[in-house]
């Protein structure tokens, strides 16, 4: 495919799983657009409907064999019309099952994986010329990011930046070491000059993005090695950036440098996710987490102490292979300890290919069921009181969303909650101090006190 051919045509990309896949289909319709494909919001007449997908958890995995029967249907109207629809599955069930999709699916026409995407003019052209079954599944990160060109100024206010990918862990439980490949930390320099970018097209808030964000080491001028905490540093240097988060962060990565930033950085967010899986160290230990629950603990002690209004958030699965009633308790033990302002918490799914996926003390489903019930309602209680200690208290508010009724806005506060008001248009994309009057489960209301 070449850039000169002039005509426009329309991309769809339907986006699973986590920020980095949001951040990989901004890029994706980066790599397209001078090809003259233009973003579309449905896959209605598209000329290329992509998947962007998530494999890491069995209910994940089936969203994409039910969009696909969608997208057939859509496909199949097109070529009555005379028209064609190519369709793509990438993202991370693209590079698990490979050629295992088009065996399932026959209509989808290209197969990849994450660290591919920058060659999808090259698929589209390959996949046009034979008629389909390109698979594309190498690991190329270092390419990918050489290769793909600017970001585009279309993620506004508050923006993903991909800084670190891969991850070189191997939790048992966990597909994304073989999905998305070894552990690659993005030129620094790279990395300040999409940060430009992104806040001169009007970003205020960047989420520096990375499966195990706090491993990243980069290499700066004159090969000086530099540390998330520098990358942190000098994104806080740009103009117009006026809030950083980061994730997701592994608890043995941590560095004091970047603990100390906590303390001494404004616009770095007062939260932290800072996923733990399990409470027990007989379940970490088979779960090939590096800590223990004492290492944690320790460590979410160093951050409070460097930044005391900080709020935390963590990861749980329950039911991982022989997990213990007393193992479990020890979970809830631990979140009692740290008492959290969010947690996501999930039974455990067998993926194949992982070591526990083959472990035959597999723990009943009704079991897995109970414990993520008891488990929720303890950090909803957390998540519910975190949030009603907000009422009467007036705080900064980012707007970045209109709501469901007439003249409602939405907003995150520093420590991502969601936040509800009526205002005028006019504050989208602003600051404002917001005093809220109202804290519930999932977000807070409240009203514009200035701007
Ligand atoms: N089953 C259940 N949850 C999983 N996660 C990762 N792999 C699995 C699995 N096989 C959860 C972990 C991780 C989050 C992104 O997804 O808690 O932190
Ligand atoms: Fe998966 Fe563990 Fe790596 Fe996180 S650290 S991406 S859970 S293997």
């Amino acid at each position: 495919m070449n850039t000169t051919d002039r005509k426009t045509r329309k991309l769809h990309v339907v986006t699973h799983g986590c920020q980095m896949n949001v951040y990989d289909t901004v890029r994706m319709y980066d790599v397209m657009r001078p090809f003259g494909y233009e973003a579309s919001a449905s896959p209605v007449d598209a000329d290329l409907v992509s998947l962007n997908t998530c494999h890491i958890r069995e209910k994940a995995d089936d969203k994409v064999y039910s969009d696909l029967g969608r997208i057939r249907a859509e496909k199949e109207k097109k070529k009555a019309a005379g028209g064609r629809m190519l369709v793509a599955v990438g993202g991370c069930v693209g590079q698990a099952e490979g050629a295992e999709i088009i065996a399932r699916t026959p209509y989808v026409d290209m197969v990849f994986g994450s660290q591919s995407y920058h060659q999808l003019p090259e698929m589209v052209t390959k996949a046009i010329r034979d008629g389909g079954g390109v698979v594309e599944l190498d690991f190329l990160p270092v390419e990918k990011f050489d290769q793909l060109p600017e970001v585009s100024d279309s993620q506004g206010v508050a923006a993903f930046l991909s800084v670190q990918e891969g991850c070189d862990k191997f939790c048992t439980y966990c597909v994304v070491p073989y999905t998305r490949g070894a552990e690659y930390s993005r030129p620094y320099a790279n990395i300040v000059e999409e940060a430009k970018k992104l806040a001169g097209g009007g970003a205020k808030e960047i989420h520096l993005l990375g499966q195990n964000v706090n491993a990243y080491h980069g290499v700066g001028a004159g090969g000086k090695s530099m540390s998330l905490a520098d990358v942190i540093d000098a994104v806080a240097q740009i103009s117009g950036v006026e809030r950083i988060r980061y994730m997701t962060s592994y608890p043995s990565d941590m560095t004091d440098d970047l603990i100390a930033i906590h303390g001494s950085e404004k616009k770095l967010m007062p939260f932290l996710h800072l996923p733990v899986q399990s409470g027990s160290n007989s379940v970490l230990k088979r779960m090939n987490r590096r800590h223990t629950r004492d290492f944690y603990f320790e460590l979410v002690e160093k951050f409070r102490a460097a930044r005391p209004d900080i709020a935390m958030s963590s990861d749980f699965i329950v039911g991982f292979p022989d997990e213990s009633d007393a193992d479990f308790e020890d979970t809830m033990d631990l979140i009692r300890h740290v008492n959290y302002s969010q947690v996501y918490s999930f039974k455990y799914s067998p993926r194949a290919g992982t070591p526990a996926a083959s472990d035959d003390k597999q723990i009943d489903e009704t079991i897995k069921q109970e414990r993520l019930a008891r488990l929720q309602g303890l950090a909803h209680e957390q998540q519910t009181a975190f949030n009603e200690a907000f009422i009467g208290k007036t705080i900064p508010v980012l707007f970045d969303r209109t709501g469901k009724f007439d003249g409602q806005l939405l907003g995150k506060s520093e420590y991502m909650q969601s936040v509800y008001v009526s205002g005028k248009k006019e504050l989208m994309g602003q600051i404002a101090q917001v005093k809220i009057t109202g804290g519930f489960l999932n977000s807070l209301t409240g009203e514009v006190v200035a701007s």
